[in-house]
């Protein structure tokens, strides 16, 4: 069995720079993240905390300045590629003290070199759902139009009547009801939940192999939600498809996920598989997903749903990163041993035991 992973993130730096406090919000900050084929992993982490923000820059799909500013993004697909190669080639960093105070930038030749290396990997080989179909969607053009128009761009079927017929198939896989009808319906003339199915079918028409899914399921009604997850559980076994999924529903994430990562301010703090980091399988846990999993009403059910709240303390504030441990001035277990060091120097992310991190001097050593 091939052990190369589908997606491999090295490093990944994503920035924006804020005119009001004129420095820069780091976004994503050293994100290293592995994605196998045939797994689904799910991202998991406060708001802002920078998922979206990374599988936008997998995507080349940032468009917010400075944008990407480092990093490898190792796609494997007939040959494994690096979805940033060259960029660094057209930004200057300038950085004291491990803070970044300046970027220059040649936005033409970076976006041109960008759009060079996603050419046939962006909506071909990686597509993404978006937590708002209606507006990812073209308004001005039927749902039919639009999936036809991907099949024909992106697989063998080049002939309309061909593209058309494969393109009724995904809508009658997604089951949406009377695909012909709704083939011919415009976004807005579809539910909330309709026009997430059918953004689905057009992310598998195109026969991806890496599904992104971010928050799929929020803004849907409770029962509308719970479908979608179904079928995309079903559509995961059926297809095989590889899937990142972000979502702040932990029950979505535990039912559908092999694989969990956890991030906070910016960079991924625990990953693993979901028994490791939802169930503690072998005794390891970050203290912020600690908390984070401690923050699920109780009455709410974890196989059934569980919405993260928010936890004790402020947010980090990714312009002034402290030295130390991201995570030092909200975490409850923090002892007098290992004090100075999360307040001076930041952990690294560790294996604690087979595929299982966690970035926590609790376990570093
Ligand atoms: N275009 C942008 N310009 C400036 N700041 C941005 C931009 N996009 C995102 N950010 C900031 O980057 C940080 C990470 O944002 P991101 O959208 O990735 O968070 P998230 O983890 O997806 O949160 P949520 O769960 O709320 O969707 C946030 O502080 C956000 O305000
Ligand atoms: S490194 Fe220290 S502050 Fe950070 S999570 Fe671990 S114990 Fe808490
Ligand atoms: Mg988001």
């Amino acid at each position: 069995m091939s052990t190369s992973p589908l997606l491999k993130i090295e490093n990944l730096r994503t920035y924006f720079y804020s005119r009001a406090k004129q420095a820069f919000i780091r976004s994503v900050d050293g994100v290293d993240l592995e994605v196998n084929k045939g797994d689904t992993l799910g991202i998991v982490g406060e708001s802002g905390s920078g998922k979206s923000v990374t599988m936008l820059s997998i995507m080349g799909l940032i468009a917010a300045r400075p944008g990407i500013i480092s990093g490898e993004v190792w796609y494997q697909g007939e040959k494994r590629i690096n979805l940033l190669d060259g960029l660094k080639d057209h930004l200057n960093v300038t950085e004291e003290n491990g803070r970044v105070m300046g970027i220059e930038k040649e936005d033409a030749q970076w976006q041109r070199r960008l759009e060079a290396n996603m050419e046939g990997i962006r909506g071909k080989e990686i597509a993404m759902i978006f937590q708002n179909p209606k507006s990812a969607m073209n308004p001005f053009f039927t749902i039919g139009h639009q999936i036809v128009e991907n099949i024909i761009k992106h697989t063998p079927y080049k002939a309309r009547e061909e593209a058309k017929d494969r393109a009724l198939y995904w809508l009658d896989r997604v089951k949406i009801d009377s695909p012909k009808l709704r083939f011919f319906n415009h976004p807005y003339g579809l539910s909330g939940g309709m026009c997430q199915r059918a953004m689905i079918a057009m992310a598998l028409s195109s026969e991806a192999k890496l599904l992104i899914a971010d928050e799929p399921t929020t803004g849907l009604d409770a029962t509308i939600q719970s479908r979608i997850a179904d079928l995309l559980e079903e559509l995961r076994e059926q297809t095989g498809v590889t899937i990142v999924i972000i979502s702040h529903d932990m029950g979505v994430i535990g039912r559908l996920s092999n694989k969990i990562a956890v991030m906070y301010g910016g960079r991924v703090m625990e990953s693993g598989p979901s028994a490791a980091v939802i169930d503690h399988s072998d005794g390891k846990s970050h203290p912020y997903t600690e908390a984070l999993l401690k923050s699920i009403p109780k009455e709410d059910n974890l196989s059934t749903q569980g919405h993260l709240n928010s936890i004790d303390g402020e947010v980090l504030d990714t312009i002034n990163v402290p030295k130390g441990c991201r995570f030092a001035t909200r975490c409850q277990r923090i002892n007098k041993s290992i004090e100075e060091r999360c307040k001076s120097e930041e952990p690294p992310l560790a294996d604690v035991s087979t595929g299982h991190k966690i970035r926590c001097w609790l376990y570093a050593d």
